[in-house]
């Protein structure tokens, strides 16, 4: 026979003929779910000692499953396992291959259950398992940023405001806001962990089944806090891909952002950092150049993953319930998405890590640009009593002043800034240095040294406990 014409073995009761080429081409999912083939496996193991126990199926038969599947698995694992796109899925490839190792018994593995739910299960264990790499991951890059924070929490550099100079502030201080914007991240992880533990399987292909099965145990065999409680939902829902899409893109989103703040350090203009020879690349041309391309990529790979999240949500914004092909889509985008993701997560923190801080080029940059007239201001305020606009006023006359001499502010005499307000004395200098202006700046979440240091603190013993 030949058999390109032969109706599908699975499917194909009512079916005079195969499929045409080109359906066979668009139907088939196996170039991608293969990868799903240990979480299937896991949960036909499940199933099958659940038909097992409730008496659907005999204990003989479902060792002959057992072993079968357990056989599959190492022929996956060790490469020996031939995948056939005209059994479409991974879940046709393996029982196709198991119906060849244990004949008539294998057919007995599908009763009570559709590929409806065991793709929900199988999808939702996949996403699980990359939640908790991703929740790895993130640890890993804040343990970074603690280490360089409570090295540098006395390090002054200027903080921006529209990318302008605008007070100063301590690298330490820079390094725990991301470790806050990181934290968030992994509790977003941990929140899609809670909303996605429970088992779809048992939903079968969409109302239930009428044998006999226990939900409960397949739920607790397979992990899962417990299981699903609407049959429609279970085959239909993709929520917890697209929630793992979601905090993919936020956490992206935050890489890139720090991507480009190393862009910006690195390069000669501010010097604030000097990437690793690990983390950076030369020019085959310009022998002078060292560019920071690892943190271009992050950059760049944000637009796939936020990408992905916009493609699945208009995968699914059109269907009605309960499964439809279409759905077979969400795999590459959360699959892609993963992979860019856990690759990003690791070249950061290896940038973060290896970094070299140039402090005397924070410093120097610290002091320019007229960062401390805030803290002029202030001391008007408070030394003088000045309403807080009138002071916002006096300074920028001092600003004025100094720029005219093409100075900074520490740099004018105590007459000049007599002449502009009378009642100014001589401890105002105390105020100008950055190192006096980052240390006044004490209060809860200010970029003090001291508060920094209460923060790593603070995040070190949380994340003990995490
Ligand atoms: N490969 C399919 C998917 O990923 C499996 C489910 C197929 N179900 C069906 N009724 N055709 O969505």
């Amino acid at each position: 026979m030949d058999d390109s014409k032969a109706s599908n073995q699975m499917w194909g009761g009512r079916f005079a003929s195969g499929p045409a080429a080109i359906m066979e081409a668009i139907n088939a999912s196996i170039g991608f779910d293969r990868k799903l083939y240990a979480q299937d496996i896991r949960g036909s193991l499940a199933h099958s000692e659940m038909l097992a126990k409730t008496g659907i199926i005999s204990a003989a038969d479902q060792e002959k499953i057992a072993h079968g599947l357990n056989t599959i698995l190492k022929e996956i694992e060790e490469g020996r396992f031939e995948f056939s796109t005209r059994l479409e899925d991974i879940h046709m490839n393996i029982e196709a291959r198991l119906a060849e190792l244990i004949g008539p018994a294998a057919g007995r593995l599908h009763t009570a259950r559709s590929r409806n739910d065991q793709v929900a299960v199988d999808f939702r264990l996949w996403v699980k398992d990359e939640l908790f790499r991703v929740a790895e991951a993130l640890k890993g890059l804040i343990a970074a940023f603690l280490e360089r924070a409570e090295e540098h929490a006395a390090t002054v550099m200027p903080g921006f405001t529209h990318l302008q100079t605008a007070q100063p502030v301590t690298f330490g201080h820079h390094c725990m806001a991301y470790v806050e914007m990181f934290s968030r991240d992994l509790s977003r992880v941990r929140d899609a962990l809670a909303r996605l533990d429970e088992s779809p399987l048992g939903a079968a292909a969409l109302a239930g089944t009428g044998f006999p099965i226990d939900r409960h145990m397949t739920a607790r065999a397979l992990g899962f806090r417990e299981p699903t409680r609407n049959s429609l939902d279970s085959v239909s829902d993709r929520d917890y891909a697209l929630e793992f899409l979601s905090l993919a893109a936020i956490c992206a989103t935050h890489l890139s952002r720090l991507a480009e703040e190393i862009v910006i350090w690195s390069t000669p203009q501010f010097g604030f950092v000097r990437l690793s020879d690990s983390f950076s690349t030369g020019s085959s041309i310009m022998p002078q150049k060292k560019n920071p391309d690892a943190a271009e990529l992050v950059r760049a790979k944000t637009g796939r993953v936020n990408g992905h999240l916009i493609g699945l949500l208009t995968v699914m914004k059109g269907l009605p319930l309960t499964y439809s092909k279409d759905m077979q889509e969400d795999k590459e985008a959360v699959f892609d998405a993963a992979e860019t993701l856990d690759l990003m997560l690791a070249a950061m923190t290896g940038m973060v890590r290896d970094m070299t801080v140039n402090e005397a080029a924070m410093k120097k940059a610290a002091g320019s640009g007229y960062s401390t007239a805030t803290d002029l201001a202030d001391w008007l305020v408070r030394r003088l009593g000045l309403p807080f606009r009138e002071a916002h006023h006096v300074t920028g006359r001092a600003v004025a002043l100094a720029e005219s001499k093409k100075a900074g502010l520490e740099k004018l005499s105590l007459e000049e800034l007599r002449s502009i307000h009378p009642g100014i004395e001589d401890d105002v200098f105390s105020v100008l240095t950055v190192q006096n202006s980052v240390k006044s700046r004490s209060s809860f979440g200010g970029t003090a040294p001291a508060e920094v240091r209460k923060q790593v603190r603070y995040w070190k013993k949380r994340l003990a406990k995490a």
